[in-house]
């Protein structure tokens, strides 16, 4: 993909307030989306997230007088709800390696170092720090599916607009160990959505660049 065209992308995607509920987003075009977050960064590689993808539009109809009245809670063609993990435990660090070691071929006790430092790092550290870590790492998978769907020309809404206590509820999370913390709706824009024709406001570079030379 040229420069160019990645600036376009960019400059093309806004944060939608009113999607066409007539249009549907591809299976293939949703799988990328998803390949997207699975292959967003994570501090340690550990993954304190889950994704919900909310196929029942009940649900939806349920989560949109929580989500502020917004619209495109239950307009838009998918809603993927980001959960991070509410409590770093050992158990959770466990199943990372097993998974380490099942996908690289290595063996539990060689990735021992590895278990004593995240165990020091995060389950032993204050369950406040490690929440907002946690919450920290959904944001990066967020930043990941909102650059891949622009590229694929698939709108999206960034939103914290909505009470995470209630989706708790709505969503059964409540003693899972998950929590919600934001949910991007996406789809494709309404043709009559006026933001769209909105000029982006953005500090100028020599305000948010600079260079330590
Ligand atoms: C974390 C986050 C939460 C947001 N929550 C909402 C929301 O609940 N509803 C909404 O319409 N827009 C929401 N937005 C969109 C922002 O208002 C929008 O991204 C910002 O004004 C910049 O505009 P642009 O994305 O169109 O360039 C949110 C954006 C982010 C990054």
């Amino acid at each position: 993909m040229a420069n160019n065209q990645i600036q376009e992308a960019l400059e093309w995607r806004y944060a939608v307030k009113k999607f066409d509920p007539t249009k549907k987003i591809s299976d293939k075009d949703f799988n990328t989306l998803l390949e997207s977050l699975k292959l967003a960064p994570s501090s340690y590689g550990v993954q304190p997230w889950k994704f919900l993808v909310i196929e029942n539009p009940k649900v939806r109809e349920e989560l949109k007088p929580v989500s502020w009245g917004q619209t495109q809670i239950t307009d838009a063609s998918h809603q993927i709800v980001f959960l991070y993990k509410d409590v770093m435990d050992e158990a959770f660090v466990q199943k990372y390696l097993e998974r380490i070691a099942e996908v690289r071929g290595a063996s539990l006790e060689s990735l021992q170092g590895l278990k004593d430092m995240l165990i020091n790092n995060l389950v032993k550290a204050p369950e406040e720090k490690i929440r907002v870590w946690s919450q920290r790492q959904a944001y990066i998978a967020m930043g990941f599916l909102l650059e891949t769907a622009a590229l694929l020309k698939i709108d999206a809404t960034p939103m914290e607009g909505f009470s995470a206590s209630d989706y708790d509820r709505i969503l059964k999370l409540e003693g899972t160990g998950w929590k919600s913390v934001a949910t991007v709706t996406l789809g494709y824009r309404h043709s009559e959505d006026s933001f769209q024709n909105l000029k982006k406001v953005r500090f100028a570079d020599e305000a948010l660049i600079e260079y330590v030379k």
